[in-house]
């Protein structure tokens, strides 16, 4: 290796690297990886993972202003105000100032599918649906409604890219139109072991992994997507998961009530089921729209009602999503904070031998797409029904999982 990378390597902790055994090819595109990589931030990420403990204690005494934050509740709204806001809606879609976007830059590791999630097929009332049809089959819905095939951009991980490009070739888009549909890949972290340290993958090179969905702006910007939704005049764009199959993406009303409401990020809601329920629920800290994850929700908190008896904190994010363009323009260039997630990843030993762990071995780093709220004072909230608009498929068996999520499904389409 060159006397630079070899430096670098030793700046940062890494001369493991040099210990193995690698064929001139493999040295080559090594190199090439470690001068891409910035081991400074990765330095600062492990150094965090050290320190989290104690900025956790810090941040419980920091005085932190949480409070309850206003929802509409679509069932509870008049038929006027229902036509008014999906009036303006649907102009915005026959306009064709709207386009969705899903995420599908993930592992879907719960699942432990082979390949992209999009590309699980599901067996429903309406026969065999993979994930990518189902969404598409509201894509053509929605074209019949209103006239307009509504661009989609999809969003994948170098892990999954080339394979969600083929299958969506190979399956011709599910009858819809090419051309309407973008993909774009987010970026990358290296994975690092507890000593802050690289691993390398089964090819000899540093194994790396999608640096959250809150990759997604970051990837906006840099893959020129943010061009392409200025260049068709795109106002207003709907995110989501690829994993909820109940997903209710082509939405007038939403884009009606963020416009009444003259805010610019909007997000849909489900109530909890109960205040114990494993979900993070949206509020106000220090005066800025955030979700508060269910284990940083002290109990009592979690608990307290208001006057009419309703959880002040019960209003679930599912990971359904409306920005106006101007937000992605905004954000391109934000720093979001990053996650550190503890877990198992196959490594190529000293020896050249691959080792599959059996406990978690690496720190994978993450952003999320809703650490951005923050940067506006408000937004849209609009609570609709759990039975309508979600139904996940994350984990292979048990709660959301492919059966709960096609009976919900059956259940809507019956
Ligand atoms: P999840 O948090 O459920 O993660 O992602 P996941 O990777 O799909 O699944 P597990 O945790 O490994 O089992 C929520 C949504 O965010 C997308 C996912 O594809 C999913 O739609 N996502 C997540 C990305 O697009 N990129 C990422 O880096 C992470």
């Amino acid at each position: 290796m060159k006397e630079e990378t070899i430096s670098i390597l030793k700046k940062y902790h890494q001369e493991h690297i040099l210990e193995y055994n690698l064929t001139e090819k493999q040295q080559q595109q090594l190199e090439k990886q470690i001068l891409s990589i910035n081991f400074e931030q990765l330095q600062k990420l492990y150094e965090n993972t050290k320190q989290a403990k104690n900025i956790d204690k810090k941040r419980e005494s920091e005085e932190k202003k949480i409070e309850h934050i206003a929802y509409t509740d679509k069932a509870k709204m008049s038929k006027e105000l229902e036509q008014e806001l999906t009036n303006i809606g649907t102009e915005v879609i026959k306009q064709g100032h709207y386009a969705v976007i899903t995420m599908a830059g993930g592992q879907g590791t719960r699942l432990g599918h082979q390949g992209p999630k999009g590309t699980y097929a599901l067996d429903t009332i309406k026969g065999k649906k993979y994930i990518f049809e189902i969404i598409i089959d509201k894509l053509k819905k929605a074209k019949e409604e209103y006239g307009v095939a509504i661009p989609w951009y999809v969003m994948t991980s170098k892990d999954n890219h080339e394979e969600t490009v083929w299958f969506l070739e190979k399956n011709k888009y599910f009858g819809y139109e090419k051309e309407k549909v973008k993909f774009f890949k987010q970026g990358e972290l290296p994975l690092i072991d507890t000593q802050g340290r690289v691993i390398l993958d089964e090819n000899a090179t540093i194994k790396e992994a999608a640096n959250g969905n809150g990759g997604l702006f970051e990837a906006i910007y840099k893959n020129q997507i943010l061009e392409d939704l200025k260049k068709h005049q795109i106002e207003w764009i709907f995110v989501s998961n690829i994993d909820n199959i109940l997903s209710n993406f082509v939405d007038p009303l939403l884009v009606g009530l963020t416009i009444k409401e003259k805010n610019v990020i909007a997000s849909k809601s489900v109530a909890k089921a109960n205040p114990q329920e494993k979900i993070g629920v949206f509020c106000k800290i220090n005066g800025k729209p955030e979700i508060i994850e269910y284990i940083d929700l002290p109990q009592e908190m979690a608990e307290k009602v208001d006057e009419k008896g309703e959880l002040l904190y019960g209003d679930g994010n599912f990971g359904t999503y409306l920005f106006n363009q101007k937000v992605f323009e905004k954000l391109s260039t934000a720093k979001l904070p990053y996650h550190a997630a503890f877990k198992k990843s196959g490594y190529l030993d000293i020896n050249g031998k691959f080792i599959e762990p059996d406990e978690p071995n690496v720190y994978k780093f993450e952003t999320f797409i809703f650490d951005a709220f923050s940067q506006y004072n408000d937004m849209t909230i609009m609570r609709v029904k759990r039975e309508d608009e979600f139904a996940p498929v994350k984990n292979r068996t048990g709660n959301d999982s492919p059966e709960t999520a096609v009976k919900l499904y059956n259940e809507k389409y019956k």
